[in-house]
């Protein structure tokens, strides 16, 4: 069976390190793994208000969240913990009350930085976020990508083999992660 993942990268940006990390997992992932790469952009601001009549865009997230096999974050560190745009969708798909979308669902945290300290911050705050509202997260290995920079060619290819080396050994012990908890 093939287990399909839903990979939210925390940044908007086009030329996204996060985002061509995103895609060199996904690339990288086996063949028991499908990574469906996403960004927070296009979610509505939340508002509890809204509820009554969720916007569609809320929907289709939740949706989509519901759907997968589990949940990846990619993501960059913003002032010492993630960006906004990624703490807007997991407050969208954590609501209605009890019933989040992300309940159940085995999770992997990947931060990263062009700095020299991989965003461990920005992943940390993840893991007091994320308990609450969804299943097991991966604790081991755990990955702080620091020096991504230059870890990319112009086309978004990954260059770097010591990162190559890294994320497969990631996104094999994710896919063992997914297989454990997808029974
Ligand atoms: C508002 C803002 C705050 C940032 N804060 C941090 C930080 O706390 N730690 C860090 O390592 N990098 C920080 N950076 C630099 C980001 O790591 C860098 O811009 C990175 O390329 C963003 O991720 P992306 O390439 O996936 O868009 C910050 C960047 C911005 C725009």
């Amino acid at each position: 069976m093939v287990h399909q993942i839903v990979t939210l990268v925390g940044s908007l940006r086009k030329e996204s390190f996060s985002l061509k990390i995103a895609n060199a997992l996904a690339r990288l992932a086996p063949a028991t793994l499908r990574l469906e790469v996403i960004t927070p952009a296009g979610i509505s601001f939340f508002n509890q208000d809204l509820e009554a009549n969720p916007p569609a865009d809320w929907l289709t997230f939740r949706e989509k969240l519901q759907a997968s096999n589990g949940v990846l974050f990619v993501t960059p560190e913003y002032n010492r913990s993630i960006p906004g745009v990624l703490k807007n969708a997991i407050d969208v798909g954590s609501r209605p009350y009890g019933k989040s979308s992300f309940n159940g669902k085995p999770v992997g945290i990947v931060s990263n930085s062009p700095g020299p300290l991989g965003g461990v911050s920005a992943a940390k705050h993840l893991q007091n976020i994320l308990p609450g509202i969804c299943g097991p997260i991966l604790q081991q290995p755990e990955i702080y990508l620091n020096g991504v920079g230059d870890a990319f060619d112009e086309k978004g290819e990954l260059l770097k083999e010591s990162l190559k080396t890294v994320l497969q050994q990631y996104i094999n012990a994710f896919a063992a992660h997914i297989e454990k908890h997808n029974k």
